[in-house]
């Protein structure tokens, strides 16, 4: 439970809250890079820590980001003409460059030097790991990007996708933070017949049946958690009979990252606030010795996405991808299949985490919760973001936000006789750091 003071912190993002101040310093995985496919490509809409933007490939391949409102009067820079290293508003020919600088004002006298004095606001963009990473806060204070490992190993050993969700940010964080909810949300009556669209999904599944019996025995695992340089790390302890313990090591990189384990490749999401009552979803998922030879990876079931342009209250419409099964199709549920198939009636893993993810409102009330002994790392996540939020209102920068070179850790699922998480990240420290 929180206060209500404690869960607005927590879920505010815009400019001047404590945690979008938080957040914008740090770079955010806003974009697929493929959403900007070619130089002077169409321009892209996305609202990011609840300002509204244009991101932009120029004709030099640089990807610009910039406010969606022209400096003129306010004209949408959605419907520029993206021409010659330059975005020109179509009302009255105004042109930016990626950094937002004004490199032609045709409607002003030529002798005019107006043109120097006005800029849009614009925000540092990087493509990296096949991704637009934005950077939002203050220019002096701009780090490195993230060293994760999935966004260094070569493109066909990795896969990458978006789509937005109805919720705060932090609702979809608290999903991967909770292990427990595996035993149950994601459970299959029968391991061998998971998610029966999806052939590659059912092999993996037979693969790892080990692990998935062990997930489904002990729905109360022995949690702990540790903070480290780039957030923290919790494990979810399960019985394993004679071998000691089957430990589930997930990652949580500041400021939206988490990384579960997966015993056959590797995966991860970032939860990107749109604004307090959206989020983007970005999943990833590698290999990092040898090309991925499924559509996603292992981590989102057959997810089904649609390119959508999806509308806010204030009129502003961003261009994104979203889960064809959604609220107003009751997420797709058939109740024939959660009486003999599943736990929840619901197909695709991931489906089951945004149905789950959204229902719980907009923003969670969260001063109405209950939480019991296994929600520790939910707990720890929460008490982390908000001090760090608030040191930061005292003036004390991120020590996260400094350790991208650190990015590079993988998460751990292993069987060992360890009874202890430091005794685990010791002994399985090869497991534990990447070598991309
Ligand atoms: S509103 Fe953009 S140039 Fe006038
Ligand atoms: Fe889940």
């Amino acid at each position: 439970m929180l206060s209500q003071r404690d869960n607005d912190v927590l879920c505010q993002v815009g400019p001047g809250t404590p945690m979008g101040e938080l957040f914008r310093r740090f770079w955010l995985p806003a974009l697929l890079s493929s959403e900007l496919p070619e130089p002077d490509c169409e321009p892209v809409r996305l609202r990011l820590l609840g300002e509204n933007l244009v991101a932009f490939r120029d004709s030099e391949g640089r990807v610009g980001v910039v406010d969606n409102f022209c400096p003129h009067r306010r004209a949408s820079l959605f419907y520029g003409r993206n021409e010659e290293s330059g975005l020109r508003c179509i009302y009255h020919g105004w042109k930016f460059d990626v950094n937002g600088d004004c490199v032609d004002m045709p409607s002003e006298p030529a002798e005019s030097n107006f043109r120097d004095k006005v800029k849009v606001k614009s925000y540092p963009a990087e493509d990296f790991g096949d991704v637009i990473w934005i950077y939002m806060g203050p220019p002096e204070l701009k780090q490195p990007l993230p060293q994760y490992e999935w966004a260094r190993v070569p493109s066909d050993q990795r896969r990458v996708q978006r789509w937005i969700q109805d919720c705060n940010y932090m609702q979809a964080l608290e999903g991967d933070l909770d292990s427990t909810h595996v035993s149950f949300l994601h459970r299959w009556m029968d391991p061998d017949q998971a998610t029966p669209w999806d052939p590659q999904q059912r092999q993996r599944r037979r693969t790892t049946a080990s692990g998935q019996a062990l997930l489904y025995r002990e729905g109360a695992p022995k949690f702990s958690v540790k903070e480290t340089d780039f957030g923290m790390v919790y494990g979810a302890r399960r019985p394993a009979g004679d071998e000691g313990f089957y430990w589930r090591v997930t990652n949580f990189f500041m400021p939206v990252v988490t990384m579960p384990p997966q015993p056959t490749s590797w995966f991860g999401h970032a939860w990107v606030p749109v604004d307090d009552e959206h989020m983007s979803c970005l999943a990833f998922s590698w290999n990092p010795n040898e090309p991925l030879n499924t559509p996603m990876g292992s981590n989102n079931g057959n997810i089904q996405l649609e390119r959508v342009q999806m509308p806010f209250s204030d009129g502003f419409i961003i261009d994104t991808w979203r889960d064809v099964r959604q609220a107003l199709n009751n997420y797709g549920i058939d109740r024939k299949l959660q009486k003999t198939g599943n736990f929840t009636g619901i197909g695709p893993q991931r489906t089951q985490d945004v149905m789950v993810n959204e229902t719980q409102g907009w923003i969670s009330d969260r001063t109405r919760e209950h939480l019991g002994t296994t929600d520790l790392a939910i707990i720890a996540a929460r008490r982390m973001l908000l001090r760090m939020a608030r040191e930061l209102e005292d003036g004390v920068e991120p020590r996260a936000a400094q350790q991208g070179d650190l990015y590079h850790v993988r998460a751990i699922d292993v069987v060992t006789e360890e009874s202890t998480l430091a005794g685990v990240l010791e002994r399985h420290v090869d497991i534990a750091t990447a070598t991309v």
